[in-house]
């Protein structure tokens, strides 16, 4: 053989290996993004089994690229976990960013972790600043009782009433477990709790989401407990194309006086707060909810022709016609709350985009959100405005006008249709009560502490009523942080 063609066969053999290597590890299945011949692979959800329910029948693992499956990220101090899909790519030891991120409605969690990482991949190709190597993707998954009845969970996995997780509600199984006192909220700060302290080089925590994940982000972003690792120097909340937002004034720009419940929560702050955020509610009451609010770093943005309608109950409604519009008067609205628009936050209208998770992951803009920008250094290392002396008891909201979970957009857009399924809203009529299941302050061990009361105008604290457990306290039945490896 001549040099030229040893040289050659030596390349296609070097080139056979990679493809045998590259096939071995993980599938891919290109698409054609947005803009012209963007490289942009997505895994083929087909392949995953999903019952006739909806529930998915297993996870995929080995075939999703440069992933691991984590199958025993601990939650709670009795061993209840959550799936956690995470880049196997990276150095965790020289990790400065990560980026967690919260599948849509159909908790195709897999997808998102792959479309976060695709993004990840093209910022890096994209801007000399961002490396692969140091930018981590998380992705946890909160599973469901279809899923549970297909079959995906194992028997120590928290499972969800229908969209409860995305409202930060408490999970319903499994069965006598501390699953009914642990919120999908302490399981965001279980995870980030564990990203702050494992890993030592880290600088950003990016919560992001698209669709009923951005819901889940925008809630999480105005609820969670303070006083939470890094909480301030670090997080950033990426909500992206949400169906409704947890609107923080009273009045709305789409008054509609016959709709009932437009300012309960999910839509609003007037009532129905889950347990998860009781305490800190009732302590910093709705002003100092939406102070602490705007003085987070909150990365707003809506796809340019996102004229999608998403959820059409009234309650949405009431905050606009359109994923975009709703997204507009949010904006309106915070900016009528404080005279101008949050200094910390940040609103992008993302060119070219409808209800698409994919087109707006891979704008510039999404990728300066999520992989570029950091928040400013504190000031000086004062104290988180929390209150230092909080409520030993934990007042209970009045059954209410129910929270019309159901007819919301999808999260999945990857190639799907823009607008998706909306169940029709049922009623807006009050529901029936909350089951004593609901987010009711639970004693420890996760049984549910029913107040003998609750009539809406409940102010007298009953004395046995235990404080809602912090979600970093170990020992009892409360969500812990437990000793795990990436
Ligand atoms: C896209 O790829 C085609 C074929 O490889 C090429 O002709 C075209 O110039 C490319 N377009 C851009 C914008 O790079
Ligand atoms: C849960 O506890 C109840 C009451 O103690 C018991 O009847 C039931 O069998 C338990 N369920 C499981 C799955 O252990
Ligand atoms: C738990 O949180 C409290 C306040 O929220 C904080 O003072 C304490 O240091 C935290 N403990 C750990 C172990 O992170
Ligand atoms: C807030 O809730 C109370 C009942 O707790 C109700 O009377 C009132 O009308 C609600 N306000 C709004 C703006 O929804
Ligand atoms: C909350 O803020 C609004 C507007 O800034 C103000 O009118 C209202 O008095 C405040 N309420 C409380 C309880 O501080
Ligand atoms: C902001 O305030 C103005 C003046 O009161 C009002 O017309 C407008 O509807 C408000 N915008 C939103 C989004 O609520
Ligand atoms: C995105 O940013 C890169 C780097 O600045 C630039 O080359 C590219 O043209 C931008 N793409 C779009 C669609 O603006
Ligand atoms: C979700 O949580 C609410 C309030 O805690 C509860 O009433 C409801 O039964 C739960 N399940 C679903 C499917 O909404
Ligand atoms: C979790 O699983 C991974 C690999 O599957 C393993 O390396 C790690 O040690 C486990 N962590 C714990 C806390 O068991």
């Amino acid at each position: 053989m001549t040099t030229p063609s040893r040289l050659l066969w030596f390349l296609s053999l070097v080139g056979l290996a990679l493809v045998g290597l590259a096939r071995s590890e993980c599938t891919w299945v290109d698409h054609q993004g947005p803009r012209p011949n963007s490289t942009w692979r997505e895994y083929d959800t087909a392949k995953v089994g999903r019952a006739s329910n909806k529930g998915w029948q297993f996870l995929p693992t080995t075939d999703v690229c440069q992933a691991d499956l984590l199958r025993n990220f601990t939650v709670t101090s009795d061993g209840l976990t959550l799936p956690i899909y995470m880049t196997s790519d990276v150095d965790y030891s020289r990790v400065t960013r990560a980026v967690v991120v919260i599948a849509g409605k159909n908790r195709d969690t897999w997808s998102y972790f792959n479309l976060m990482r695709n993004a990840r991949n093209l910022a890096a190709a994209t801007f000399d600043s961002v490396s692969t190597e140091t930018v981590a993707v998380l992705s946890p998954m909160f599973m469901t009782v279809a899923d549970k009845e297909a079959g995906a969970p194992i028997a120590s996995d928290l499972i969800w009433d229908g969209d409860n997780w995305s409202t930060g509600r408490f999970a319903s199984l499994p069965e006598n477990t501390t699953a009914e006192s642990t919120a999908s909220f302490d399981v965001l700060d279980v995870l980030l709790a564990n990203i702050a302290s494992k890993y030592p080089t880290i600088r950003q925590v990016v919560v992001a989401g698209h669709s009923m994940g951005a819901q889940m982000i925008s809630r999480f972003s105005v609820l969670r407990n303070s006083g939470q690792a890094g909480e301030s120097t670090t997080t950033s909340y990426f909500i992206a194309n949400p169906g409704s937002w947890l609107w923080l004034e009273e009045g709305r720009p789409f008054p509609d006086p016959g709709c009932q419940g437009f300012d309960t929560y999910k839509y609003g702050l007037n009532e129905s707060i889950p347990a998860y955020a009781k305490r800190e509610f009732r302590s910093l009451g709705r002003n100092g909810t939406v102070t602490r609010a705007i003085g987070r770093r909150l990365n707003l943005l809506v796809g340019q022709n996102d004229n999608g309608r998403g959820d059409i109950r009234c309650q949405a409604l009431t905050q606009g016609h359109t994923h975009k519009e709703r997204g507009y008067m949010f904006k309106g609205s915070v900016t009528n709350i404080t005279g101008s628009y949050p200094a910390a936050w940040t609103f992008d209208e993302v060119p070219g985009c409808t209800h698409n998770d994919k087109c707006m992951f891979q704008a510039n803009i999404s990728m300066q959100r999520l992989f570029i920008d950091e928040n400013p250094p504190p000031p000086s290392p004062v104290k988180e405005s929390s209150d230092p002396h909080p409520a030993l008891f934990d007042l209970t909201d009045a059954p209410s006008s129910g929270e019309g979970e159901g007819g919301d957009d999808s999260g999945q857009s990857h190639d799907g249709p823009e607008v998706a399924e909306a169940e029709p809203y049922p009623s807006n009529q009050p529901q029936a009560p909350d089951s004593p299941k609901a987010d009711l302050p639970q004693a420890d061990g996760g049984v549910a502490a029913l107040p003998s009361s609750q009539t809406p105008s409940t102010s007298a604290p009953s004395a046995g009523e235990p404080r809602r457990r912090l979600a970093n306290q170990s020992g009892g039945g409360g969500p812990s942080i437990l000793p795990w490896l990436f």
